[in-house]
């Protein structure tokens, strides 16, 4: 296993649209497993393949609090959406410290393949519902800051460009 580098907004490469994956692999459990360790490590609950620069529908996702729930979502598929929305905090391992308000669907049902490549289907609702929104967003090449007013927005670009620029010194 190996900790993979990820992108940071507002990195040009966060808003590739990811392709399907073709075949559940070799190459794609290797790549399930380093996602997993890379997001275990840095404490995330969700990791999109586009935040690792690979740009194919595969997302990882552990909203547990033992951390031991590991969900792998390759080629998912919003299949419904339920009527009620919600406004929720969150944040997002490519722009560190940023935390703002999205609105999302309480509940979501998702078909998808599993790490195994088997077909399923996954009801959620809560963090994890939230969490499977923001991720695919990812794969659409979409990062969440991009809802936020283009006032806040470009606070934010300016922030991460000037903190990127202080660690490459
Ligand atoms: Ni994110």
């Amino acid at each position: 296993m190996a900790l993979l580098p990820l992108l940071f907004f507002p990195d040009p490469r966060l808003n590739t649209v990811a392709k399907p994956v073709t075949a559940v692999d070799h190459r794609i459990r290797t790549l399930v497993a380093d996602m997993l360790q890379t997001m275990y490590e840095a404490k995330g609950i969700g990791l999109a393949a586009t935040q690792v620069d690979v740009h194919e529908r595969l997302i990882v996702i552990d909203v547990s609090e033992q951390r031991d729930q590991a969900v792998v979502l390759i080629n998912p598929q919003l299949v419904w959406t339920s009527p009620e929305t919600h406004r929720n905090e969150e944040g997002c391992l490519s722009v560190p410290g940023i935390y703002d308000g999205v609105e999302r669907f309480d509940a979501v049902t998702v078909s998808a393949l599993d790490a195994d490549g088997k077909a399923c289907v996954i009801q959620a609702d809560g963090l994890l519902a939230v969490c499977i929104q923001h991720e695919m967003d990812h794969l659409m090449g979409k990062v969440f800051v991009e809802y936020l007013s283009p006032l806040k927005r470009n606070r934010i670009k300016k922030k991460m460009l000037k903190a990127q620029r202080e660690e490459a010194r």
